[in-house]
């Protein structure tokens, strides 16, 4: 591949970044004032020209890569043949595939139905519809630092303040968060396992004070918390969580939006954890960009909203159900769990070995190749070094590496590249980040 050594934006991407802030709203923000021209694997091309290496993969929905062949010729067969008939009217066959393989292939050993929606805020919106409709209870417990989406409903199962909630109230009523076990900023000296026993003893208090278990339908838990810093919990933890549920009759929802689709070294994250959600909700890299999201569950839960109380026009559209089979098989025949494992490995060797050296990196952390590093001013207060992480992302984008940073505090820099990545790639766009780190570090 050839070296970028430019720094950017282009001048094409100055005239299209002026023209966008003419005409588009401020809303929608973007990392990056670069425009993309085109993109393959985990290489992107700007209109200017510059090769940049791809570490956020649109947010982690493409894991496969961009542009992979296989899904390219499954959309443009489909594309020529149907492009939306809304499976409402006139139903079709790939929507039944897609929903078969989920079935068989999302954690648990129970009979498991499907439907598609457009987004994962849709996939967290029907999921929380199905859990009121079967349980008849009103309350949604999520977790602190969460990230669901920004519907209202999902708006208000998240955490983030600014900039996701900032003005948008007031939120959907009976919402709750409880505490989720942030290892790094436990109070000093407590042990894992001590954190998460009193996290889920506190579930007893939470109930006794805040809401009752039996009005509670469903907790909706993150197996890795995406946007609010990539924190993992123990297996314990998850177990706990389930065991909740199961005492209460709660509904167990897995958002593995973020996590899905060979992310964390398995197929999906629960899998690292021995524990089989309810229903989980997926999206992002489920199609490899195009849009879809699905709701998948135990089959007798699934069935309780009758016909015409879930849909909607574009959801599962054939194009994105054909993309979503391809993007299976490409997993599959690439070995794509594997090379998590191999990618997150090298790259959290990597940030460790930094972190002896640069006393900005206050922790580092991942599952699979979902990794971080989070930044502070001071090891011993873990002051969270927001403006170095924003610098870090930006000196890295100027350099030809796409990053992309999280945390409630903003102070995490987190990384899903393309599973397809190659060697050469990933340790360039180390080497660039590496550059960025000790420069922000001045
Ligand atoms: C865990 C999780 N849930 C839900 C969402 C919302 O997905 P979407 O942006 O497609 O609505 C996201 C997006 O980042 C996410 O990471």
């Amino acid at each position: 591949m050839t070296t970028n050594t430019k720094m950017m934006p282009g001048q094409k991407s100055v005239e299209l970044h002026a023209r966008r802030q003419d005409a588009v709203a401020v809303g929608p923000y973007h990392v990056t004032p670069l425009y993309i021209q085109s993109a393959q694997g985990a290489i992107v091309i700007d209109v200017d020209g510059n090769e940049i290496i791809d570490f956020a993969g649109g947010i982690g929905m493409q894991n496969i890569g961009h542009c992979h062949p296989k899904v390219v010729k499954a959309i443009q067969e489909q594309t020529a043949s149907s492009i939306h008939s809304c499976f409402h009217v006139m139903p079709y066959e790939s929507y039944i595939e897609l929903a078969e393989k989920l079935n068989e292939k999302t954690p648990g050993d129970f009979k498991k139905k499907t439907m598609f929606a457009n987004s994962g805020a849709e996939a967290v919106e029907n999921a929380v519809k199905i859990a009121r409709k079967v349980t008849g209870r009103s309350a949604v417990v999520s977790f602190e630092r969460a990230y669901h989406g920004r519907t209202l409903m999902t708006m208000s199962l998240t955490s983030k303040v600014n900039p996701y909630k900032h003005g948008f109230g007031p939120f959907a009523p009976e919402t709750y968060k409880l505490p989720y076990p942030y290892y790094y900023r436990a109070p000093q000296g407590m042990l894992p396992e001590e954190l998460d026993e009193q996290i889920l003893n506190h579930f007893e208090q939470f109930f006794l004070g805040e809401v009752s278990p039996d009005n509670i339908a469903a907790i909706i838990m993150e197996p890795v918390q995406g946007e609010g810093g990539f924190i993992v919990p123990s297996a314990e933890f998850v177990q706990g969580v389930r065991r909740i549920c199961d005492k209460y009759g709660i509904i167990m929802i897995a958002d593995e939006i973020q996590t899905g689709f060979a992310r964390t070294g398995k197929l999906f994250a629960m899998e690292n954890f021995g524990v089989a959600a309810d229903i989980t909700t997926l999206s992002k890299s489920i199609a490899a960009g195009m849009p879809l999201s699905a709701i998948t569950g135990r089959a007798e839960l699934m069935d309780v909203p009758g016909p015409g109380q879930l849909g909607g026009t574009f959801s599962g559209s054939p194009v994105a159900c054909a993309a979503g089979l391809a993007v299976l098989d490409v997993i599959e025949e690439e070995n794509l769990t594997e090379r998590a494992q191999v990618i997150g490995t090298r790259m959290l060797d990597t940030f460790r070995s930094w972190q002896e050296k640069y006393d900005i990196i206050g922790d580092v952390r991942g599952l699979g190749a979902m990794v971080a590093m989070e930044l502070v001013t001071d090891r011993m207060t873990k002051e969270p070094a927001k403006d170095a992480t924003s610098k870090v992302v930006s000196e890295c984008w100027s350099n030809g590496l796409i990053g992309l940073s999280a945390g409630l505090s903003s102070n995490v820099l987190r990384f899903l590249p393309p599973l397809v990545i190659t060697d050469e790639q990933l340790d360039k766009g180390l080497h660039i980040l590496e550059q960025a780190i000790v420069s922000a570090s001045k």
